[in-house]
């Protein structure tokens, strides 16, 4: 896999919308805040697969606190490139939140319908606090008004890849942030 921009017509890797690193840096930045704002406490970040296990495990080495990781897998159905809202928990969390300062560890926030999903799944199990962390939203697009506590960066409403994000499990091993080309169906008449 290169970090550089296609080289041919069925490569869909657009350019680089964030270098890895401008996303080291903010992750560090994030880890800061989030050891501030919990001190004294012990925190359970719950990352949601597979997407966001990248970003959860650089996040978790920069937060200095007592912190467990615990993950999740949801389907949602619909395309590859959109949300339908219809949402279902595939692999639930092996912890108990009860109690827990609970860290939602999510890679990116389209329309919001994931998260508002799984928020109120969550908060159902009687958390002590339950914030929300993305590393990335696409701010005009959400549809469900949802509080991210901790934002990494608003983007445009262009689909991206790299970092943990995929288009159909592929790209999720680059460094970098890449826009996605979509090309123009073709017109079959
Ligand atoms: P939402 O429910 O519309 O907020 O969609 C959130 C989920 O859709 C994320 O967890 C991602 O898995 C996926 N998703 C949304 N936008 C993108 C994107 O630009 N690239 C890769 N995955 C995306
Ligand atoms: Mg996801």
């Amino acid at each position: 896999m290169t970090r550089d921009a296609p080289r041919s017509t069925e490569d869909l890797l657009g350019p680089i919308m964030l270098s890895a690193e401008t996303i080291a840096s903010k992750v560090k930045e994030l880890g800061q805040q989030i050891t501030k704002d919990y001190q004294n406490h012990e925190l359970l970040l719950v990352a949601i697969l597979k997407g966001a296990s990248i970003f959860a495990s650089d996040l978790m080495r920069s937060i200095d606190l007592i912190t467990e990781i615990d993950f999740i897998a949801i389907s949602s159905y619909g395309s590859t490139t959109k949300t339908s809202g219809v949402v279902r928990i595939v692999k639930d969390l092996d912890s108990d939140l009860t109690d827990r300062d609970v860290l939602i560890v999510e890679d990116i926030v389209d329309s919001g319908l994931t998260l508002s999903y799984l928020k109120r799944n969550l908060l159902s199990r009687s958390p002590r606090s339950l914030e929300i962390c993305s590393l990335l939203v696409k701010e005009e697009k959400q549809r469900t008004k949802i509080n991210i506590r901790y934002i990494g960066f608003e983007i445009p409403d262009n689909f991206v890849v790299g970092y943990g994000l995929d288009i159909g499990q592929k790209y999720r091993n680059l460094p970098d942030i890449h826009k996605l080309i979509i090309p123009e169906r073709e017109n079959p008449h």
